[in-house]
């Protein structure tokens, strides 16, 4: 079995971002983060992305506001971002409070300062195959395939969750008629029937659920590669949707939690800003 570092892998795209905003002589690529009330692991994972901008070289504007705003102020505060032209890349730290509707939300973002790629336009250029900001999780789990020399294209893959932030638009990248890509792609969720078997059959096998350890060694062809995307919070621990321990016995090649997918996602997070930045130096 192979364990897939994505913190290393990570480390070296961090390296380059800050090779990128180093050599520029000018302003720094600027990304704001938008954080709306007080949920302690937004602001965690707020704080991480942050730490991490800084380290190359990013500038962060906060703009944080309380639970109660209303849909059309926030709006208005998404828009004073969207004309600022410092800000080069915009992150709506996700969840919102109910009240405030996410696709309205993220509609109203620039598409060009659309850091994670869930504006509607970005979202129809991945389904599309077109150029456009992919969403961070979906393009670190595309790299560390790469990266790792696990081959995709005409493979099986089996995403386990349908969310707008993984797994939909993971099952688009990876299916994309593209190098890396070419994938055949099967999307679960917690209607799927005969989990198990179904699991079975895949070559890579994603799983994003949000449920600790329901992925087990007994799900899991042997030599398959599993990418675990989840972060849950076990009796202090962090842990994944995979139960490592039995399922590295059976895999090819596994992610780490903590250090597997959470760190490729900051760092996609850095390089998307610096594409956002390209592009607004280019348009002025
Ligand atoms: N590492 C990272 O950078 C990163 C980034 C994003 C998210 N995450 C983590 O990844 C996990 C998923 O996040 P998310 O935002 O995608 O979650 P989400 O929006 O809650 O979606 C979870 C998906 O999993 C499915 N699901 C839940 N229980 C299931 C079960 N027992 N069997 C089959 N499918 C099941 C759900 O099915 P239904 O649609 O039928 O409800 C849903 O599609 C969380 O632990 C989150 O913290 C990590």
């Amino acid at each position: 079995m192979s364990l897939i570092d994505g913190k290393a892998i990570a480390k070296e795209i961090e390296a380059e971002v800050a090779t990128f905003v180093a050599s520029l002589e000018g302003r720094k690529p600027g990304l704001a983060f938008v954080l709306v009330g007080q949920n302690p692991a937004s602001r965690t994972y707020i704080n991480a992305k942050k730490k991490s901008c800084a380290r190359v070289g990013i500038l962060s504007f906060d703009r944080e506001f309380p639970e109660t705003i209303i849909q059309t102020q926030l709006i208005r505060e998404i828009e004073l971002l969207n004309q600022n032209s410092q800000v080069d890349a915009i992150l709506i730290q996700q969840p919102l409070p109910s009240h405030l509707h996410v696709g309205n939300i993220m509609s109203c973002v620039s598409v060009h300062k659309d850091v994670d790629g869930f504006h509607p336009y970005n979202v129809g250029c991945l389904l599309l195959g077109e150029k456009g900001l992919i969403p961070c999780t979906p393009r670190g789990i595309q790299y560390l395939l790469e990266t790792s020399n696990i081959p995709v294209a005409g493979k099986h893959v089996i995403i386990v969750g349908r969310s707008n932030i993984v797994g939909k638009p993971l099952a688009a990248l990876l299916m994309q008629k593209h190098p890396g890509c070419n994938a055949t792609v099967t999307v679960a969720h917690s209607r799927t029937e005969n989990l198990k078997t179904l699991c079975l059959t895949a070559d890579i096998l994603v799983a994003a659920t949000g449920h600790p350890h329901l992925i087990t060694k007994d799900m899991v062809k042997k030599g398959a590669a599993v990418i675990d995307v989840g972060i849950n919070r076990v009796e202090g621990r962090i842990v994944g949707d995979v139960d490592f321990h039995s399922v590295s016995a059976v895999a090819s090649h596994i992610t780490p939690v903590p250090g597997g997918v959470g760190p490729m996602t900051i760092a996609m997070l850095l390089s998307n800003t610096i594409l956002c930045y390209k592009h607004h130096i280019k348009v002025g």
